[in-house]
Order: structure tokens, then C-alpha cells, then sequence
């Protein structure tokens, strides 16, 4: 199907925040060009949760356009809606803004409760406009339900009585009018009869410092501060509330500056993959309504022309468009667009599109780049230099190996209720991930999997989907979801319906699975759930005596004995995926595994008081034995392994019986941290070399950033002490190495020695299972294959030892002990297939086997 004609419509293309960056008047630029006014348009859109791409919601659940006007329907404090696309700019210059506002239910005011108005120059501390949506504050004026007028807050605060008279709406009017700089700014509030703009009353100040004129302007529905926001501990006087309705927003003057770039939505962002020539897009919208259109198009540029290659319907819980198109040419870069139509009530259409490219399989790539960012608790939001600077580095695959954001994210606490508002609120957070990364995602492929806080645990042992006893944070440790199943499986669309078909099938209570394999730039993934299957520690491990059963501080604990037969890490259908993952190669030289954690108990010390922890069950250390059974599959095939969860940066060495006889894991940085983790295992300071973990398995740590003793005050600062930022893992095909690289939050990845210090850190693909070699096979000479993969079986027990695309058609395949051995090569690619039986392992081995297929 060809697109749509556009002549009677408007395209308008997502921008990228790069072109918003560019497009960003100059400082002085506003009193010289004003804006245009702004105006609402509330009453052209159908009723719906989302109250347009010039609007952001706090919180997205407790706002909808109902009846062409824009209402918050929650009576609670601290609920605003900024303008996108207008902002209060530096310099002398005036504003003039007007809004009718009423209570919801069309009452009279005085029948209400609360209070509506204005925030004016809102800002956050790091003075940018999504950061100010979140974090920001500003001059607050308005209407008192009671009849009142007010002008400030706090001390200074000027209020006066308006005869409101049975009204069921009032006109409230802004004029600023602002120098330079200096404290002589003039505000005039006024509140007016809507049927005929008669004055009821007005105040009036004088005395506005110029640097606080500056910033986003917002709706306010009630004021004060939100229960569980960022501002939460600040001490505040509580406030009366009451449901408010908004229409006819208007923004105009010399101080204001217009961001058309800024507008965000329907269509947020997207994610997609490319394996075995079938691409899967998730396209995240906002929730719309049933009036809205349902339908999202995948369309492709063939031959100067777009053509739809895919339809999708929007999921009406996830509020994502699922796009699989198979037999994709993974030869080419493809350009490709996202469209979608929003109609306004008076039958005009608007077409926007989302454009990027799905690139061309990197499979002759000498290295391909795999970023692995983790742990996003927003303090910095929206990272944008972080998102630059990851757009540097230029990753061919992006890795969100889980906490894409946490339950604090965004102010307002978490909503557990079940249903459509938790959805949103879900969804909120969700999409500021998406605002941080979205134009790093659209150009290539990305994989994102939901950890603990995703689905709105502290810690999670999901034992396959169970429900958790009870709904409090304690109960977690006894296994389970504490979220709904449709809850669960609607993040887990939003997150990873985008992922090759996965085998999973849908556990208890139906959660659904996404365990699986990606083969991209000849590396094979195995995208791992370590935390969905995992059994929960409390009410089957030894009592901890703690108050919490999955801390451990008795200094005289025995790991072993917590060692208990039945207990599961990975589960065994994932396990049964593992296996089978192991003896894939097809179109694959190398392999590496992706999942939440590291699977060794690495951190002593834990928390804000930098508490020491004996052991603690939340690691992947433990089931032991579970553990020891994934850590053989992944040395089988040397794959490394890319985690998050630390918050603690790490390059490891997995010990299984002895030290560095398994696989070496690399722990990213958070993002953002939440909550540090530090590895002191002994007064010495020394923390390179070979340790025991807590659990008892070798560990050998390669590079680790302990975040510091304590913290700056600013955010920034705040960040850069705890060891926040981001890594990036480079898989050298033909020098089968793999180099593991890590940046502190704010560092140029473009200028050497930026790194955290110990970084680089570069390791042999051999390395991935460097046990002791106590025999040899002969030299292999292969002829009839140009890429064989070797697969040595042990004859004694039928095991697979290992198996291993060859760099070469000759090499001499090392084993752990003498007896004969089975030599199978194969080459996926072409079916080829040899298998030699009996040959003998020898400690000197100056034997060659020639291998004719
Ligand atoms: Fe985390």
C-alpha cells in the first residue's frame, strides 16, 4: 500500500533532540522574535488519557481531555501540565497567559475544593526543560476554591478575596513583565467572568527576581507537594484539593520562546531487532482514545517512494504497535518511517511519522559494539549527555540489561491498584526512558529486559510467575509477583515484544516469558530472565535472624548450607533454551550472553550506610548449583556474559570449581544509582585479583569502580561519585577478543583516558573458559569448509566439553584431561558435518588429523 497522500495534510516529522539542540534560539533571541501565541486545543481532541504532543502530564494518570477540555481528575496536591513548546526565556521581555478554569463536574467554585492556577518559570536544578517537568519549581498563582486569589507562596505570599458568585468557570490572566536581571519583575493576576471578561479582583507584585522568570510555564491543579515526589521531604503545610478542568490555554509575549521541536508524541519512541532476517519493531504511543485511531503503519522506502510494509493495531494496556516483517533484507541499510494519523474532532488529520533506519546486519564487520546500560533512577533525567555521548561510541546493539527505571521514577510514588492506572503510570515512566534514548534507538537495534523495579520490585524471585504473598516490600523475599499478571505482561510487551520469537511459554498465572536468542553482526546472544524463574530464599534457606530473609549477617554463615537441592536460577525450560542456544552457530563466530546480573556475589558493602552483608540471596551466586549449571553451558561456548543490577561497574572472572575455570561477566554502571554497592573484601583496599564470593565460588575481578566514601550535593556531582554511567563491549571477530569499556556519566568517550580507571579491560574469547589444560588433541587440519565449528565430546560421559566456531581451518584443541574424545565439526551454514570417535587426548600431542569433508 503507497502512504496516504499528504496534500491535505500536515506531516510532521519526531525530531531529533540533535535538530532540537540546533534549532535552539539564541539567549537573547526571544525579545527579539517573539513566539507566536500559543493556544490549547483541548476542545478539537476526542476524550482520551493523553493531552496532546505539546503537553507533558504529572502524573499521566490522573489527567484526560474529556469534552474538548483538559481535566485532572485526581484531587490530590502538586498536579501540573507543562507546555512543551513554550518556555520563558532569559532576558527583558513580557508574558501574557490566560486560562478558563472550573471544577470537574461543572459545580459552582465555591462548591470545590483546591486550588488551579499557574506555575511561571519553572525550573529544575539542572535547568532543562524535561528536567524542570519532573524536578523543577516555580512561581505558583491562582484561584482558591474558597474564593481567593493568590500570588506566591510561603511568607510572601499576597492573596485577596474574589467574589466568585456561583460561577462554574473564571478566567485567570498573567501579565509579566521582566527586566534583565535585577529584582524589579512585575506579575499582575487577575481573575475575570468568562461570559464577559467583567475584572472580579487582581494582585499584583513587584518585586520578582528576573533569574526566576525564566523556565517552563505549567497548569497547576491543587499545589503543594505530591505525597511521594521529589520534593516529598520537604516540609509542607498540607494542602486542600479538589478536580479541576482547563481550557483555552493561551501564551504570548516578547519572553516567550517557541520549541515546535519539543512536541513529543503520538509517536514516543521505538525498538527494534534483526535476526534471521525477520525485523521486529515496538512502537510506544501515548494512551489515546477510542475515538483516536488504532491502526500504526511500518512503512519502507523502496525506489524513492514509501510503501507500508506492516500494519499494526495499537495494544490497548501496553499502548505499543508490534511490527514483524519477515525475510527483511539484512543486506542493506533500509531508511523506514512510523506513521500514524491523529484526527482532531473536526475531521482534520495530521499525519506523524518516525524515521530512522534499520540497518545492514553488521556480519562482515571485524568488531561489532554492544552498549550495556542499566539502572536508571532519573536523578539526572533526561541524561542527555549521557544519550549524546552513547550516540558517540555508535553501538551497533544497545543492551538495557534492566531497572530501565525505578518506582520513584518521575515523582508521584508508584501506582499498585491494578488496572488502567497503573498502566499509565508504568507507562509514564517508561516513556521518560524513551524521551532519554529515543534517537539512539531508532538507528539501530536494542534489547531491553525488565528487572526487579521494572515490574515494581525492590527484588524479585519470580518462581515463574507465582503470586507474592501479601503486598508488602518484606513479602518479595517469599517469591513471587506482587503486580498483576496483566500489569507484568503489559512491561513486558512495552519492553521486549520487539525481541526475536522467544520459546518461553507463558508461566503461572500466565506471565508471559522472553528468554531467546539474537544472532546479530555474527555474535550469538542468549537474552537470559535470571530473576523470572528464580526460586525466593525465604521459608527455604536457614533462617537469617536479620528482619530481612534474604540478608545474611551472621559472620559464621556456611553458604552450603543454603545450598539446597529443588532450588532454581534459570529454571529448566530457560536451562533446556540454554543448551539448545549452545549448540546453535549458525551464522554466529562468537557468544555471549545477556541478562539482569552478574551470576557471582561480588559487593561486601551495601546501602546508604554502607552496611556489610554477609550474603545476600538477591545475587546470582546463589542457588549454587543452579548457578553452576548456567555458568557451565555459557564456558561450553565461551561466551561472555553483560549484566547491570551492581550498580556497582565490574569486570569478573566466574570461578565454578576453581579460579577463572568459568566465563568473565561485565556488571555496567547505573545510569543513575539508586543505591550504591561497594566490593571491600578486606582492609587492604585491594580489590583485583582472586576472592571467594560470598556464596563461596571463585571470583577473580578483573576492574571495579567502587563509588566513592560519599557524595556531592549536586546532581551531577552526586552521580559522578557513585560511579554512574554506562559500558560498551566490543566482540573482535577475527582477533577473537573482547574488549570491555566504561565511562563515568559525564566523560567525552571520544577523548582517551576517559574511562573509569582499570578500563579497558580486554580479554581472549578462550578466556571464557581458562581452565587448567592437562591434555591435547592432535592438530586439526580441516579441508571442504572455510568456517568450521569444533565440538569436542568427551566419550567417557558423553558431554559436550566445548564448542567453538574455529578462527582457522587448523588448530589444536586443548581438554582438562586425558581419554579419548569425539571430534565433531560441523558448518551450519552450509550443512557440512565430520565426526572422528575415539581420538586420544595426550599431554604432549604432536599428532595431526586431517579432516577431508
Ligand atoms: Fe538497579
Amino acid at each position: 500500500m503507497n502512504c496516504p497522500s499528504l496534500t491535505r495534510r500536515t506531516f510532521i516529522a519526531e525530531v531529533t533532540a540533535a535538530g532540537a539542540a540546533l534549532a535552539l534560539a539564541p539567549r537573547s533571541a526571544a525579545a527579539t522574535t517573539p513566539a507566536p501565541e500559543f493556544r490549547s486545543s483541548w476542545q478539537l481532541m476526542p476524550d482520551r488519557p493523553w493531552a496532546g504532543s505539546e503537553f507533558w502530564t504529572n502524573p499521566m494518570q490522573d489527567w484526560r481531555v474529556a469534552g474538548g477540555r483538559l481535566e485532572c481528575f485526581k484531587a490530590a496536591p502538586a498536579r501540573n501540565v507543562h507546555v512543551l513548546t513554550r518556555a520563558l526565556a532569559p532576558g527583558a521581555g513580557t508574558l501574557t497567559m490566560s486560562v478558563r478554569v472550573g471544577c470537574v463536574g461543572d459545580s459552582a467554585i465555591t462548591a470545590g475544593k483546591g486550588a488551579a492556577g499557574f506555575s511561571i518559570g519553572v525550573q529544575g536544578p539542572l535547568q532543562e526543560y524535561r528536567n524542570n517537568l519532573i524536578f523543577g519549581t516555580g512561581l505558583e498563582l491562582g484561584l482558591r476554591a474558597k474564593g481567593e486569589l493568590f500570588l506566591g507562596r510561603g511568607a510572601q505570599a499576597l492573596a485577596k478575596p474574589v467574589a466568585l458568585a456561583g460561577l462554574a468557570s473564571v478566567e485567570l490572566r498573567v501579565a509579566l513583565d521582566s527586566p534583565a536581571s535585577g529584582s524589579s519583575g512585575r506579575v499582575k493576576l487577575s481573575a475575570h467572568d468568562p461570559a464577559n471578561g467583567r475584572l472580579l479582583a487582581e494582585l499584583e507584585r513587584t518585586d520578582l527576581p528576573a533569574n526566576a522568570l525564566v523556565g517552563n510555564l505549567a497548569l497547576a491543579a491543587n499545589f503543594g507537594v505530591a505525597a511521594a515526589g521529589p520534593a516529598a521531604k520537604m516540609k509542607s503545610p498540607p494542602v486542600e484539593t479538589g478536580r479541576w478542568w482547563f481550557a483555552d490555554w493561551r501564551i504570548a509575549g516578547t519572553k516567550v520562546s517557541s520549541h515546535p521541536d519539543r512536541a513529543f508524541g503520538p509517536l514516543f519512541f521505538n525498538q527494534y531487532t534483526l535476526h534471521a532476517r525477520t525485523l521486529k519493531m515496538t512502537v510506544q504511543l501515548p494512551p489515546l482514545g477510542a475515538r483516536d485511531e488504532q491502526r500504526v503503519r511500518l512503512q519502507v522506502q523502496r525506489n524513492g517512494a514509501w510503501t507500508t510494509a506492516a500494519e499494526a493495531q495499537i495494544d490497548p494496556a501496553a499502548r505499543t504497535a508490534r511490527f514483524r516483517v519477515t525475510d527483511w533484507n539484512d543486506d542493506v541499510d533500509t531508511p523506514y518511517r512510523v506513521a500514524y494519523t491523529l484526527r482532531t474532532t473536526d475531521g482534520a488529520a495530521t499525519e506523524h511519522g518516525l524515521t530512522g533506519t534499520v540497518r545492514r546486519d553488521p556480519a562482515d564487520q571485524r568488531s561489532v559494539a554492544v552498549a550495556d546500560i542499566s539502572c536508571n533512577a532519573h536523578y539526572a533525567f533526561p541524561n542527555s549527555a549521557a544519550a549524546a555521548n552513547v550516540a558517540k561510541v555508535n553501538p551497533d546493539l544497545i543492551a538495557f540489561t534492566g531497572d530501565q527505571y525505578y518506582e520513584s521514577t518521575g515523582g508521584y510514588g508508584v501506582d499498585r491498584s491494578g488496572g488502567d492506572a497503573s498502566l499509565l503510570d508504568v507507562l509514564r515512566k517508561w516513556v521518560m526512558h524513551g524521551w532519554t534514548w529515543r534517537d539512539v534507538l531508532r538507528d539501530r537495534p536494542s534489547i531491553s529486559i525488565p528487572d526487579d523495579h521494572d515490574v515494581y520490585h525492590g527484588n524479585l524471585w519470580g518462581e515463574g510467575g507465582a503470586v507474592a504473598p501479601g503486598a508488602d516490600g518484606a513479602a518479595e523475599s517469599k517469591g513471587g509477583y506482587k503486580m498483576t499478571a496483566d500489569f507484568v505482561n503489559a512491561v513486558h510487551r512495552m519492553q521486549t515484544s520487539h525481541h526475536p520469537d522467544s520459546p518461553a511459554q507463558p508461566g503461572k498465572q500466565g506471565i508471559t516469558g522472553y528468554y531467546g536468542p539474537l544472532t546479530y553482526g555474527r555474535v550469538s546472544f542468549a537474552i537470559l530472565a535470571d530473576r523470572q524463574y528464580k526460586s525466593a530464599p525465604d521459608g527455604k534457606v536457614p533462617p537469617t535472624n536479620t528482619g530481612r530473609a534474604d540478608h545474611v549477617r551472621d559472620p559464621n554463615f556456611d553458604p552450603k548450607s543454603a545450598d539446597l537441592p529443588g532450588l532454581d536460577l534459570l529454571g529448566a525450560p530457560q536451562v533446556e533454551f540454554l543448551r539448545s542456544w549452545t549448540k546453535d552457530w549458525n551464522g554466529a563466530d562468537m557468544k555471549a550472553a545477556i541478562s539482569q546480573t552478574i551470576f557471582t556475589a561480588m559487593a561486601t558493602h551495601h546501602g546508604r550506610d554502607d552496611d556489610y552483608l554477609r550474603a545476600d540471596y538477591d545475587t546470582n551466586a546463589w542457588p549454587q548449583t543452579a548457578r553452576n549449571v548456567a555458568v557451565r553451558e555459557l564456558r561450553r561456548v565461551f561466551a561472555f556474559h553483560l549484566a547491570g543490577d551492581q550498580h556497582l561497574p565490574a569486570v569478573v572472572h566466574y570461578g565454578v570449581d576453581t579460579h577463572r575455570d568459568g566465563v568473565v561477566a561485565f556488571a555496567s554502571p547505573a545510569v543513575n544509582n539508586l543505591y550504591s554497592r561497594r566490593f571491600k573484601p578486606d582492609a587492604s583496599g585491594k580489590v583485583i585479583g582472586d576472592f571467594r564470593d560470598s556464596f563461596g565460588h571463585p571470583l577473580t575481578v578483573l576492574a571495579c569502580a567502587n563509588p566513592k566514601e560519599t557524595f556531592r550535593t549536586g546532581v551531577l556531582e552526586a552521580e559522578m561519585d557513585k560511579s554512574a554511567g554506562y559500558g560498551l563491549v566490543r566482540f573482535d571477530k577475527v582477533a577473537r577478543t573482547i574488549t570491555i569499556e566504561c565511562w563515568p556519566l559525564l566523560a567525552d568517550p571520544t577523548q582517551r583516558g576517559t574511562q573509569f580507571p582499570g578500563w579497558p579491560v580486554v580479554v581472549s574469547q578462550l578466556d571464557n573458559y581458562a581452565r587448567k589444560v592437562v591434555a591435547q588433541l592432535p592438530k586439526l587440519e580441516i579441508r571442504g569448509m572455510t568456517r568450521p565449528v569444533l565440538e569436542v565430546i568427551e566419550e567417557a560421559t558423553g558431554e559436550t566439553l566445548y564448542m567453538l566456531r574455529l578462527p582457522g581451518t587448523t588448530w589444536t584443541p586443548p581438554v582438562f584431561a586425558p581419554g579419548a574424545y569425539t571430534i565433531r565439526v560441523t558448518e551450519p551454514e552450509t550443512g557440512k558435518r565430520h565426526e572422528t570417535r575415539g581420538v586420544a587426548a595426550k599431554a604432549e600431542n604432536a599428532t595431526v588429523l586431517r579432516i577431508e569433508v
